[in-house]
C-alpha cells in the first residue's frame, strides 16, 4: 500500500463485478419427505402427531416436514438417554468411547459436502462458509474430544471426573451442525448421554446426524433428537430426567432457562448473546482491518453471537477507514446461499428479517447515517443488505442491542482508555477484536477487556481447543479446551 493511497481517500469503486453463476450441486442432498424423531436408535413418529416444515430462507420453498416433539416425546427421548447411560455407555472403556467418536469425526468429513449444501438449504448461510468453516470445524470438535476421552485423568488430576449422566442440550440456528458437535463431542466424551433440541428453522443437519450416529454403529441411545420449536425446549429443560443442560441461544430464554433450572442441584451452561467491540487503533494495518472489520459482521449474515457488530474505530483515521470499508462492501456477492461465489447469504426465516428491519428503521430514527452498497436483492425469500451505520449514539439501540443481522455500527474513540471504557460499555461480555501494530497495547487491552474472548489483528478464529464463552449476560460456562470438559464431569474429590 503506497503512502499516498494511505492518506488519501477511497479509491472509486470498480463499476461492476461479473461473475458466472457457480451453483453447488443440490442433487448430493437426497432429503426424506418427513423426519421422525431419533429416540434410542429408532426413528420413530412423534407422539404428538404434529409436525412441521422446513423451508429454505432463499426462496420460501418447502423442504421437508419435521416431527414436533411433544414432552411425552421428550419423556420417551430422555429415558432412552438413561437407559443408554445406565446400560454401559457411562462404563465403557473410554479408549472405546474415543473409537465412536472417531468414527463420527471420519463420517462427518466423509459426508461433508452433502451436509454442507443440507446446512446453506435450510439456513440460507452461503455454501462456501458451510464448506470451509462448519464442516471441517464440526469434524474436528469430534476429532479434539475423541483425543480426550481416555486422558480425562490427566486433565484432572486428583480429581477423579466422573460424567454426569443424561445432558438436555438446546442449539440455535445459526451453527446448526457446529452448535451440535459444540454440544455432543465433549458430552459424550466425558461419558455422558445426550437428548438435543436443533433449532425449528434449521433441523435437518441434526436429523442427518442421526443417520451418522447410526452409521459409526454408535449404542442405541447415546444420542436423541428432539425436533420442535421453543415448547419443545421448554419441554426438554422442565424434564426432571436430567443430569445436565446446555443452551445456546438468545439471552432472553437463557434467562428463563436459569429460572426453570434453579434449585434442581443440575449443572447449567449458558452461551448467549453479545454486542461486541471491535476496536481499530491508528497504527494497525488499516486494509487487513477492513477485511477483519467485514469478516467480523457480515460473516454468516451477522448471524453471530461474537459478531464484531460495534466498531470503535480511533477518531484519526475514522474517515479513511470508513471510505475504504464502504468500497470493500460494494465488492461483496449477495444471493444465492448454494452460488460459490456468494459472500452474504439469506437471512435466516422472516421472524429474524424482521427484527432486523425494525432495529434498523430505529437507526434511522435516532439520526444515524445509514449506508449500504447498491445491491439487487431476489425477490423470494428473506434478504437484508449489508448496511453500516455511522454517527451512532452510544444509547442508541443500534449500539446497544443484538441485532444479530449484517449490520455495523461504528462509533469513534480518542484513546485506549476510552476504547475500553466504550467497549465494555455493555450488558454483554463474549468478544472483542483489537486491531494494532503495538503487541503491548494488545496485551494492555485484552486485560481490560471483559470479554472471553479477545482477538489481536484477526477476527471469527475458532479452534476446538480454545476455550468459548461469555461473561455478564452472554452466559456463562466454556466450550472447547479442556475447560469445557469441566461442563460435562463431576469431580469425586
Ligand atoms: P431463541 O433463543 O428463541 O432460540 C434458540 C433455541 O432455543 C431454539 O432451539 C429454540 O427452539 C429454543 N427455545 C426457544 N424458546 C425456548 C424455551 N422457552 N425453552 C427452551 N428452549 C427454547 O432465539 P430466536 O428467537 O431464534 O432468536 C432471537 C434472538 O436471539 C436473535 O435475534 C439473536 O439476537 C439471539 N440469538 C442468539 C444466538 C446466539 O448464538 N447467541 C443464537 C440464536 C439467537
Ligand atoms: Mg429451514
Amino acid at each position: 500500500m503506497s503512502e499516498i493511497e494511505h492518506r488519501g481517500p477511497a479509491a472509486p469503486a470498480p463499476l461492476e463485478w461479473e461473475y458466472a453463476p457457480a451453483p453447488e450441486a443440490r442433487d448430493i442432498v437426497s432429503l426424506r419427505e418427513r423426519y421422525g424423531l431419533y429416540i434410542g436408535g429408532e426413528v420413530v413418529d412423534p407422539r404428538s402427531g404434529e409436525w412441521f416444515t422446513t423451508s429454505s430462507p432463499a426462496d420460501e420453498s418447502p423442504l421437508a416436514e419435521v416431527a414436533q416433539a411433544s414432552g411425552e416425546d421428550v419423556d420417551l427421548a430422555v429415558g432412552a438417554a438413561r437407559a443408554a447411560y445406565e446400560n454401559g455407555w457411562s462404563s465403557l472403556r473410554p479408549a472405546e468411547r474415543a473409537k465412536y467418536l472417531f468414527r463420527i469425526a471420519r463420517i462427518l468429513q466423509e459426508r461433508a459436502r452433502e451436509l454442507a449444501v443440507a446446512e446453506s438449504l435450510d439456513g440460507g448461510k452461503p455454501i462456501k462458509e458451510s464448506r470451509d468453516v462448519d464442516l471441517p470445524l464440526a469434524a474436528a470438535h469430534f476429532f479434539y474430544h475423541a483425543g480426550w476421552a481416555d486422558k480425562l485423568e490427566y486433565a484432572f488430576p486428583n480429581r477423579k471426573p466422573r460424567p454426569l449422566g443424561v445432558a438436555g442440550q438446546i442449539i440455535p440456528w445459526n451453527f446448526p451442525l457446529l452448535m451440535l458437535a459444540w454440544k455432543v463431542a465433549p458430552a459424550l466424551a466425558c461419558g455422558n448421554t445426550v437428548v438435543l433440541k436443533p433449532a425449528e428453522t434449521t433441523p435437518l443437519t441434526a436429523l442427518m446426524f442421526a443417520d451418522v450416529c447410526r452409521q459409526a454403529g454408535l449404542p442405541a441411545g447415546v444420542v436423541n433428537i428432539v425436533t420442535g420449536d421453543g415448547s419443545t425446549g421448554a419441554e426438554l429443560v422442565r424434564n426432571d430426567g436430567l443430569d445436565k443442560v446446555a443452551f445456546t441461544g438468545s439471552t432472553d430464554v437463557g434467562k428463563a432457562i436459569q429460572r426453570e433450572v434453579a434449585g434442581r442441584g443440575i449443572p447449567l451452561t449458558l452461551e448467549l448473546g453479545g454486542k461486541a467491540a471491535n476496536i481499530v487503533f491508528d497504527d494497525c494495518a488499516l486494509d487487513q482491518a477492513v477485511e477483519g472489520i467485514v469478516n467480523g459482521i457480515y460473516f454468516n449474515q451477522g448471524h453471530v453471537c461474537c459478531a464484531g457488530s460495534r466498531l470503535l474505530v480511533q477518531e484519526s483515521i475514522a474517515e479513511q477507514l470508513i471510505g475504504k470499508l464502504k468500497r470493500r462492501l460494494q465488492t461483496l456477492r449477495v444471493g444465492d446461499p448454494l452460488d460459490k461465489n456468494t459472500d452474504v447469504g439469506a437471512i435466516n426465516s422472516r421472524a429474524q428479517l424482521e427484527k432486523i428491519r425494525d432495529l434498523v428503521a430505529s437507526g434511522e430514527a435516532d439520526g444515524a447515517e445509514i449506508y449500504q452498497p447498491p445491491c439487487v436483492l431476489p425477490e423470494r425469500g428473506y434478504w437484508f443488505a449489508p448496511t453500516v451505520f455511522t454517527n451512532v449514539a452510544q444509547s442508541s439501540r443500534i449500539a446497544t442491542e443484538e441485532i444479530f443481522g449484517p449490520v455495523l455500527s461504528v462509533l469513534t474513540f480518542r484513546t485506549p482508555a476510552e476504547a475500553v471504557e466504550k467497549a465494555n460499555n455493555t450488558p454483554y461480555g463474549l468478544s472483542a477484536g483489537v486491531w494494532t501494530e503495538k503487541g503491548s497495547r494488545i496485551l494492555w487491552m485484552a486485560s481490560r477487556l471483559r470479554a472471553g474472548v479477545v482477538w489481536a489483528n484477526t477476527f471469527n478464529r475458532f479452534d476446538p481447543a480454545s476455550p468459548f464463552g461469555g461473561y455478564k449476560e452472554s452466559g456463562f460456562g466454556r466450550e472447547g479446551g479442556r475447560h469445557g470438559l469441566e461442563a460435562y464431569l463431576r469431580f469425586d474429590e
